[in-house]
């Protein structure tokens, strides 16, 4: 089994203030846990401070997009290399919210993952439907068109993460249930396995979407979910170390 990642994804929250959430969390893992990974994904303008902040300890940074060029005429963009020269491990791709605030599509969201690759980062790559696509019975061809476009030719198992974040879970307080869960989880890992082979059973699936001190528990024994991508419970660090604690229970 992969070694479980509970990843926190801050979204556009946090000013240096709250860098005291942050070290709360750092403060609290036991300096020689090494299962569950921990990571808080901060915005951008955090990452170097929130580096600082968490050294020493296991937590580790990551940031919610990049660009896919190394450098360039991008104004307002950052490229993977800048995320992991500020402190960054990890980089979220291709959440909903990215995909519809700013267009990205599967396409874009492959090069930024090849591009974090490159760099040095673990991409976390997100895929997951919308209510209207599940209502229309179109789950495991949104996922399978996503997970094929979305997950570069670049991608080994072991370098990159993906996330399933139903859109209708999201912030919603709606929470996807065990069997929805499975059969999602169930169905991105028949279709890395189809790529990858044996040796895809090493890629870690997080569930991500309304995770909460209250579910985490259940979610992380559903099959196939090595994780969790959690926002709004990410924002406390009671809720998001009770749920780091769920996690090294399992
Ligand atoms: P919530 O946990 O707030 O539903 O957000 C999930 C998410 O989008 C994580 O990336």
């Amino acid at each position: 089994m992969p070694r479980t990642l509970i990843a926190g994804n801050w979204k556009m929250n946090g000013l240096r203030a709250d860098l005291s959430t942050l070290k709360e969390v750092a403060a609290a893992l036991p300096p020689d846990q090494d299962n569950p990974e921990v990571l808080l994904c901060v915005p951008a303008t955090l990452i170097a401070s929130a580096a600082d902040a968490a050294a020493g300890s296991p937590l580790r940074v990551g940031g919610q997009a990049c660009h896919a060029k190394e450098k360039g005429a991008h104004t307002g963009d950052l490229s993977a290399a800048m995320l992991k020269d500020a402190g960054a491990s990890h980089v979220i791709v291709g959440h909903s919210e990215r995909r519809a605030d700013h267009g990205e599509t599967s396409a874009f969201v492959a090069e930024q993952a090849a591009a974090a690759i490159k760099a040095g980062l673990t991409p976390i790559i997100c895929v997951g439907e919308t209510l209207a696509e599940r209502e229309q019975g179109q789950v495991s061809d949104v996922i399978s068109r996503q997970i094929a476009e979305s997950v570069p030719a670049e991608a080994q198992p072991g370098s990159f993460v993906v996330a399933y974040e139903p859109v209708w879970a999201i912030g919603t307080g709606r929470v996807a249930g065990p069997e929805q869960i499975a059969e999602a989880h169930g169905l991105i890992r028949k279709l890395l396995t189809d790529r990858f082979g044996a040796a895809a059973s090493e890629v870690r699936i997080l569930y991500g979407g309304s995770m909460n001190p209250a579910n985490a528990s259940e979610i992380l024994q559903v099959e196939n979910v090595n994780g969790g991508l959690i926002g709004g419970a990410s924002l406390k660090a009671a809720d998001f170390l009770s749920i780091y604690t769920a996690a090294s229970a399992r």
